[in-house]
C-alpha cells in the first residue's frame, strides 16, 4: 500500500488570529489536493478561528504543542482534551525549538506522544541532529535514541498512524536544506528503526516527513525520495508558496 503524502505547515510563533484567518483564505484555492494530506500547525490562540476557517476544506489543523496531563494546576498549558474539543487532529511534539528553548526531554515527549494517542490525536514527533552531531558522525545514533524513547510503550497499531518529522537542526530556518540524499538516508534509517522496534508492516505504514528549509523549489526532489512522505514546513508555510509545496508534482 502506497503511503499518502502529508505536507504540514508549522507556523511557529507567527500570525495573530486575524492574520491567521486571512492566511487561510489566501491559501484556500492553492492547497487543494486529491492525494496529499494538508495540515496547518498553528499557535494555540489561532486554533479556534483556523478550525472554523478551514471547515469544508481538505485542511486539518495541528497544535504546535500540548501538555501530557489531563487537567489541573498547570498554568499556561493546554490539555489534549482541549485540543480535541476545539477540532484539532494532529499535534506537533518535540520540535527542536521546544527541546532547545523549553528544555523538553525525550521522556517528556514520550509522555506527550502517549497522551496524544490516548485522545485520538495524531502526533507529528520531531527529531533531528545538530551540526556538531552530524560532524561527529553520530547522527543516526542520536535520531534512533530520540525515536526509541519518544515511542516507548507506543503500540504497533498506534505507531502505524503516527508521523515522524526528521528535521536536521542545522537546516531549520537557515536556507541550508539537507540534500535529498542526506534526508533520505536518515528517513530510511528511521524506518529501519521502526521495523526493529515493531515489524515491517508498521515501518511500511508510518509516515516520515522531512523538515528544514523546504520550499517551492526543492519540495519535488525531496518528496520523490522513497522514504520521505512529505514535509514539515516552517517559513514557506506562511506564504502562497505553501500551495506550490502541497502541489509539488
Ligand atoms: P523552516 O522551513 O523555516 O526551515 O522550518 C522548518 C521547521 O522547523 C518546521 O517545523
Amino acid at each position: 500500500m502506497a503511503r499518502r503524502k502529508i505536507v504540514a505547515g508549522n507556523w511557529k510563533m507567527n500570525m495573530t488570529p486575524s492574520e491567521a484567518v486571512a492566511l487561510v483564505e489566501t491559501l484556500k484555492p492553492l492547497v487543494q489536493s486529491e492525494d496529499v494530506d494538508v495540515v496547518y500547525g498553528v499557535p494555540a490562540i489561532d486554533i479556534i478561528p483556523v478550525v472554523e476557517a478551514v471547515k469544508g476544506t481538505n485542511v486539518a489543523v495541528a497544535a504546535e504543542n500540548m501538555y501530557f496531563e489531563e487537567k489541573g494546576a498547570y498554568t499556561g498549558e493546554i490539555s489534549p482534551a482541549m485540543l480535541v474539543d476545539a477540532g484539532v487532529k494532529y499535534v506537533i511534539l518535540g520540535h527542536s525549538e521546544r527541546r532547545d528553548y523549553f528544555k523538553e526531554t525525550d521522556a517528556d515527549i514520550n509522555k506527550k506522544v502517549l497522551k496524544a494517542f490516548e485522545h485520538g490525536l495524531t502526533p507529528i514527533m520531531c527529531c533531528g541532529e545538530s551540526l556538531e552531531q552530524r560532524q561527529q558522525g553520530i547522527t543516526m545514533d542520536w535520531i534512533r535514541q530520540q525515536v526509541k524513547i519518544g515511542f516507548q510503550n507506543v503500540t504497533a497499531d498506534q505507531a502505524k498512524t503516527a508521523v515522524i518529522a526528521y528535521e536536521p537542526i542545522w537546516a531549520i530556518g537557515t536556507g541550508m536544506t539537507a540534500t535529498s540524499e542526506q534526508a533520505e538516508e536518515v528517513c530510511k534509517g528511521i524506518r529501519e528503526c521502526i521495523a526493529e522496534m515493531y515489524d515491517d508492516a508498521t515501518a511500511a505504514e508510518i509516515r516520515i516527513q522531512y523538515g528544514g528549509s523546504v520550499n517551492a523549489g526543492n519540495a519535488a526532489e525531496l518528496f520523490a525520495m522513497p522514504d520521505i512522505d512529505g514535509g514539515l514546513v516552517g517559513g514557506a508555510s506562511l506564504k502562497a508558496d505553501f500551495g506550490k509545496i502541497v502541489n509539488y508534482k
